[in-house]
């Protein structure tokens, strides 16, 4: 495992098991107890050799890894785990798992005893790329990610031996997320998925990187997203959401969707030209990441729409692809939003 960074946490990442990585980094960290909170959906064998190391002060507890249970009564039933086991100050929580069981894990890190330290080894495309990067951490209530704070883990140990467990279709559907990185911020990037497949574990492990990196530093530039420079990061994120939620596929796929629906709204809007909405296009092909568009109907994305968080009245913030292959968030209506989109498809 290599060292990427040191700001704002450290983040290592690497192509071996990190079994004797994690050991040595806790017989570092000089923690009183070690609180390790497993994803359920891990093969046992692989949860086995990551536990044959750990240190005698660890309690380990494997907890369900799915949207359904990013919620109160599983941030109680930890929190209950932690106080009986006497959790202190200096106490270390280790969250192995998928994005919603690091939100759920990184959240109960916030609040025990007003916040301990917590690290995060992330085990899906979506949490290795997104979840584990930046400090968000939240639970579902009453809606998404409608309760949280920003908690950074101290470290995020990202190995992507995990990802050989994780279904290939979902994994392939989920570098949209990738995609959307190189689109907006990163043009060598975009040169190298043109011509590399992220098929070998040296490609995967180069683009992981790039994308880390640049979450890294726009999460470093706008922690809190208040400037509007993290809202960036939702680029074909706000239709993505709708077909994620009405069509119940995975997030990549919808966020594929939802990239097709933004170049054209930006061309559409005068934000980029027609060339350059289909070069951007090209890559989206190129990654197998161009599915059919069925909108769903104007009530429905009325509905979903004006679920945006940062919605003023009628306008969200909408991210578009700009000349010279950068974004910006404009305000839009969201009726205009919808009305140019079904003209579009
Ligand atoms: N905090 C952030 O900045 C941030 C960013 C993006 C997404 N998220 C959150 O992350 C969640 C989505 O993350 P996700 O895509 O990891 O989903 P997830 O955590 O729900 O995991 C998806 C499925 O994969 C299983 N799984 C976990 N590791 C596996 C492995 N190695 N092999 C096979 N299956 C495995 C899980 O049990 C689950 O069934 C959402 O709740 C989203 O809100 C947070
Ligand atoms: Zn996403």
């Amino acid at each position: 495992m290599k060292l990427l960074t040191n700001t704002p946490s450290k983040i290592y990442l690497g192509s071996h098991s990190i079994q004797n990585f994690l050991n040595n980094l806790l017989q570092e960290s000089n923690d009183s107890k070690v609180f390790l909170f497993i994803s359920n959906s891990l093969p046992h064998k692989r949860v086995h050799k990551l536990l044959t190391v750990l240190p005698r002060n660890c309690f380990i507890k494997i907890v369900p890894n799915t949207e359904s249970f990013k919620n109160f009564s599983v941030v109680q039933s930890l929190l209950k785990h932690l106080l009986t086991h006497q959790a202190d100050r200096k106490s270390l929580l280790i969250a192995v798992g998928g994005g919603a069981l690091l939100d759920t894990v990184g959240f109960v890190a916030s609040i025990y005893l007003r916040g301990v330290r917590w690290w995060a080894i992330p085990t899906t495309p979506i949490a290795q790329m997104d979840s584990s990067i930046g400090g968000k951490t939240a639970i579902n209530f009453l809606g998404k990610n409608t309760v949280g704070s920003f908690h950074l883990p101290q470290k995020t140990l990202i190995d992507i031996e995990f990802l050989s467990y994780f279904p290939k279709p979902l994994l392939e559907e989920s570098f949209a997320e990738i995609a959307k990185m190189a689109l907006g911020f990163d043009k060598k990037l975009c040169d190298y998925l043109l011509i590399h497949s992220l098929s070998s574990q040296e490609s995967l492990l180069y683009a992981l990187r790039k994308c880390i990196l640049l979450k890294r530093k726009i999460v470093l530039a706008d922690f809190k997203e208040t400037k509007n420079i993290r809202t960036l990061l939702n680029f074909g994120h706000t239709f993505g959401h709708v077909f994620e939620s009405v069509e119940k596929i995975s997030h990549g796929k919808a966020v594929s969707k939802g990239l097709c629906i933004s170049l054209s709204l930006s061309r559409r809007h005068g934000y980029c030209h027609k060339h350059e909405k289909e070069e951007a296009m090209a890559l989206l092909h190129k990654m197998n990441l161009v599915f059919p568009i069925n909108l769903p109907s104007t009530t429905i994305l009325r509905k979903y729409l004006m679920k945006d968080k940062k919605r003023q009245n009628d306008r969200i913030h909408f991210v578009y692809y700009k000349k010279k292959k950068s974004l910006l968030t404009q305000a839009t209506f969201v009726k205009s939003l919808i009305y140019d989109a079904q003209r579009e498809f």
